[in-house]
């Protein structure tokens, strides 16, 4: 089921955009006239996250989806996302830059598919990583990001067997950190697999004095070297609080964006790859989002997301239980103000 509306036919294109335009005071004339809020995660790049009125990781951002008294949300991250914000807040109006902003979690776990596996393990309780499909959520029973799952899945009863999808990576990090069974799904992030432990143990030796930072989608080899393991928002807070002066940084690499300029005294290195260069680190998906895209999704109303309430109302309910289970939110802070 397509759940985003692209521009019509008429409407204003990149080809169309006069050289001379300032996208930052365009985006800033439209921010006041549509009443829109500008979300953006940690992993776009350094322009919009300043130019965003709130930088989080995705429970935050759901947070501030949910809370938001905009009319239009724009959210620079990823599809999943802006469904999310779409989901929690029908009223309004969700835009995202780019339509093909993807995520290669969703693509592993195919909504027909995830049905199958849930089948095959009736007597599981169903907890799902956010990225994922909109259907996939509705046909889950609890959703997850990677700063509350720790905590939601230990409050399950100690006999519950659970099933989790779709990245395997973080499945394996929290089955051992909570030591419950899980049954996995098979899917991966193709950004945090794709770090080389053999090139990270070199850089350690010239660097030995500097933490390594991971997130939980990191493959075994990544996460059995890191000092600190946890979500976007979980290492950025890491980091500025840490004593060290140097950081080693296996997630994606814009989030170091925000690390400087909330620890400009600091120097943070992004992981290598397996050629020993840090390029790996790019999402291919949220460098799709561009300040024109951003400009053009405003003016245009699109590429918008738009879900059937059915779909809606199923997809919300493992979304509000996870919201019922979370920690308590913690004020983030903006480096990005
Ligand atoms: P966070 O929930 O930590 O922001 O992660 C989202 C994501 O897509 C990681 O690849
Ligand atoms: Fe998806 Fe990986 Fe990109 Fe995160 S970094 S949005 S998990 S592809």
């Amino acid at each position: 089921m397509e759940t985003i509306i692209l521009p019509d036919a008429q409407a204003l294109k990149e080809t169309d955009l006069d050289p001379s335009l300032d996208p930052w005071a365009e985006i800033d004339r439209l921010r006041r006239e549509k009443n829109a809020v500008i979300l953006a995660h940690y992993y776009q790049d350094g322009e919009i996250q300043d130019l965003a009125d709130f930088v989080g990781d995705s429970l935050d951002l759901s947070r501030r989806a949910a809370a938001t008294g905009a009319d239009m949300i724009v959210f620079s991250g990823v599809r999943f996302m802006a469904e999310v914000a779409k989901i929690l807040s029908p009223e309004k109006t969700v835009v995202l830059p780019d339509a093909d902003a993807g995520c290669s979690l969703e693509e592993t776990c195919p909504p027909d598919d995830f049905a199958r596996f849930r089948a095959a393990h009736p007597d599981h309780i169903a907890i799902t990583y956010i990225n994922c499909s909109a259907e996939v959520k509705a046909l889950s029973d609890i959703i997850i990001t990677s700063s509350n799952a720790e905590h939601i899945i230990n409050q399950l009863p100690e006999r519950q067997p659970i099933l989790f999808a779709p990245d395997k990576h973080l499945g394996t990090y929290l089955a051992r950190k909570t030591g419950r069974e899980m049954v996995l799904w098979d899917g991966t992030c193709i950004v945090h697999d794709q770090f080389s432990a053999r090139e990270l143990v070199k850089l350690k030796t010239n660097h030995p004095d500097a933490p390594i930072a991971a997130h939980p989608e990191c493959h075994q080899g990544i996460l059995d070297h890191a000092d600190h393991i946890g979500s976007t928002r979980s290492i950025l807070d890491y980091v500025i609080a840490a004593p060290e002066r140097e950081f080693i940084i296996a997630t994606e690499r814009h989030i170091i964006h925000q690390m400087e300029k909330a620890a400009p005294e600091k120097t943070f290195i992004a992981a290598p790859g397996s050629d020993g260069s840090c390029n790996c680190a790019d999402c291919p998906f949220m460098e799709l989002n561009t300040l024109e895209k951003i400009y053009l999704a405003m003016v245009n109303g699109a590429p918008r997301v738009e879900i059937s309430e059915d779909l809606r109302l199923s997809a919300l309910k493992p979304l509000e239980k996870m919201l019922e289970m979370s920690p308590p939110a913690r004020s983030v802070p903006q480096a990005a103000e």
